[in-house]
């Protein structure tokens, strides 16, 4: 499988996951998608990562994201695994982790990078909009277990720039200023973005977070 591309649609599959069959495009629906990839079931990052996905579920709720892991491993594995979850990370698992024992999904999304492992995937991260296309992607190495707070900062910085012509600077969080696009004239700054502007370059041009 070649690598994917942001803009490029999300492949399509087909999968067991800890809850039932889950036919990918038609369980996002009209939804967001977060697609995330752990090395292997029982492993201590992973174990943390999932508790924290599952805690976060009304943040992803708010944005309208649904979440969906996946790990090479078989789905009584995952079964098992999940019961120590909840456990240790005092969460009910509320999302769906694809049992992926014949690798079929890790392939088709590149997720296993032999030079790294051989036998399992990477921490990779697919942001899916409601259109199926791949909004970003991320990857990590087994070792570093990820930020889902940084996660929900980029989805909301996807969502606030898919409505409007702006981008989000450095270090951005909900509530901060944003930049106005390039592409928009200083001359219709004032219709399109009536909370103000400030003018510090021609090229860097702030406004308010239009969509609060
Ligand atoms: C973990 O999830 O804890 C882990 C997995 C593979 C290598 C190192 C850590």
């Amino acid at each position: 499988m070649a690598t994917i591309r942001l803009g490029d649609i999300a492949p399509d599959f087909t999968a067991e996951t800890t809850q039932g069959t889950v036919h990918f495009h038609e369980w996002l629906g009209d939804s967001w998608g977060l697609l995330f990839s752990h090395p292997a079931d029982f492993t201590p990052v992973c174990t943390t990562e999932l508790g924290r996905t599952a805690a976060l579920k009304s943040e992803f709720d708010k944005r309208g994201v649904k979440a969906i892991a996946l790990s090479v491993d078989p789905l009584d594995s995952h079964m098992s695994w999940l019961k120590d979850i909840e456990e240790t990370q005092n969460v009910t698992m509320n999302f769906p982790v694809i049992a992926d024992a014949d690798r079929k999904v890790a392939e088709l999304y590149d997720m296993i990078h032999p030079n790294a492992s051989e036998k399992t995937t990477v921490r990779t991260v697919f942001v899916i909009g409601p259109d199926k296309k791949v909004k970003m992607t991320l990857t990590y190495p087994a070792s570093t277990g990820r930020n889902f707070l940084e996660i929900l900062r980029v989805i909301d910085s996807l969502q606030l720039t898919s409505n409007y012509s702006v981008a989000t600077p450095v270090d951005w969080k909900q509530g901060e200023d944003v930049v106005i696009a390039p592409a928009i004239k200083d001359e219709e700054i004032p219709a399109r973005f009536p909370k103000g502007h400030k003018r510090i370059k021609p090229y860097l041009r702030m406004t308010p977070q239009p969509n609060i």
